[in-house]
């Protein structure tokens, strides 16, 4: 429409205008917020835009990949793609406490980032002198409104605080002045698929935190091949009265890993597997959140397609808790 078109247009200006000749590095998450910054810078600067993207290992199935093939090669946006899996995972080993894996993994992410930035500082030719960031308005209120100085520490260990000056960067918000729907709205516009701009929110930590007690690489395998069944069945059932999928009835949804075993049956013989949650809520705000009556046919094909595709999972559970007093994720 006129009016979005408008403002693509006054934005792309103004990064313009703020950038010059000048470069700018941005770490991409594959999250609504950063994909959909990068879109909007490279729009305006192309190739003076180079996009980081840190794969810590604890992302979605084919997550990673798809960030990539989006980025790298629709867009034909300049991307960084770093492979720290094996050192995420190394560090994890050992470690169970909720709170200390948050630590481990956002405190790994800024490492890993600030060296790739440093490297494409150094390397590159022109002058690279900015960081830029998908802080939405929201981010600004909730980390004390005016700058945004403060990490917004619980809802995405990406926008770090602090991160700009320690890497001797000017800061880019173009995003600074929207609520998520002017995001998602400016994200079709710029050719982001829907699919892409109407995700649910994906926490930083990633499986991290969907992973009960201690991470580890057999148990992320497992976690991201059930999640994929669970949110592909989420996007095939409708419900008849709105027509709307299951995935955009429920405001997150996920699967959790419980690193306990029970026992089963298959076909003559005894199993003794792992078992998983379905999480999915319905909330405005994140803060409060009910779960969500999802119909029993989508959770009768989603437990049947986990246990009979996913050797090493014979057990399926829904959780019907409430926030609060439970939260959203386990951990
Ligand atoms: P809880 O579990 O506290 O989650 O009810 C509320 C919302 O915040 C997300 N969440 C996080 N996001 N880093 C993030 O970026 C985190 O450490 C984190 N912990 C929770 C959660 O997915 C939900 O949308």
């Amino acid at each position: 429409d006129w009016v979005m078109r408008d403002h693509i247009a006054e934005a792309v200006e103004a990064i313009r205008r703020q950038v010059g000749d000048e470069e700018v590095i941005l770490g991409l998450s594959g999250g609504v917020d950063s994909s959909v910054a990068a879109a909007l810078i490279h729009r305006a600067i192309g190739d003076q835009l180079t996009c980081v993207f840190v794969d810590h290992g604890l992302l979605r199935l084919d997550e990673g990949d798809m960030v990539m093939d989006m980025f790298a090669g629709k867009l034909h946006a300049k991307v960084v793609r770093v492979d720290a899996s094996e050192l995420f995972l190394g560090k994890l080993a050992g470690v169970s406490e909720p709170e200390q894996k948050r630590k481990i993994i956002g405190g790994l992410f800024v490492d890993v980032f600030k060296a790739e930035a440093a490297r494409i500082k150094e390397s590159h030719s022109r002058h690279v002198a900015w960081l830029a960031q998908g802080t939405i308005y929201p981010d600004v209120i909730e980390s004390g409104g005016g700058k945004s100085k403060k990490a917004v520490t619980i809802k995405s260990h990406h926008n770090v605080g602090g991160l700009p000056e320690q890497l001797g960067l000017k800061l880019l918000e173009p995003l600074r002045d929207l609520f998520k729907d002017e995001v998602r709205e400016l994200g079709v516009a710029l050719g982001l698929p829907p699919e892409m701009v109407y995700r649910h929110p994906f926490p930083g930590p990633g499986l991290g935190v969907r992973i009960l007690g201690e991470v580890k690489r057999e148990y992320a395998d497992l976690l991201r091949r059930a999640d994929a069944i669970f949110i592909q069945e989420l996007r095939n059932f409708r419900d008849e009265a709105s027509g709307k999928t299951w995935y955009d009835l429920t405001s997150q949804a996920f699967t959790v890993f419980l690193p306990v075993k029970s026992v089963g049956v298959m076909g003559d013989g005894r199993t003794y597997d792992y078992v998983v949650a379905l999480r999915a809520v319905q909330t405005s705000d994140f803060m409060t959140a009910d779960w969500a009556e999802l119909p029993y046919a989508l959770l009768k094909k989603v437990s049947s397609r986990i246990i009979n595709e996913v050797r090493g999972i014979n057990r399926v559970t829904y959780d019907v808790s409430s926030k609060p007093p439970a939260t959203i994720e386990w951990e």
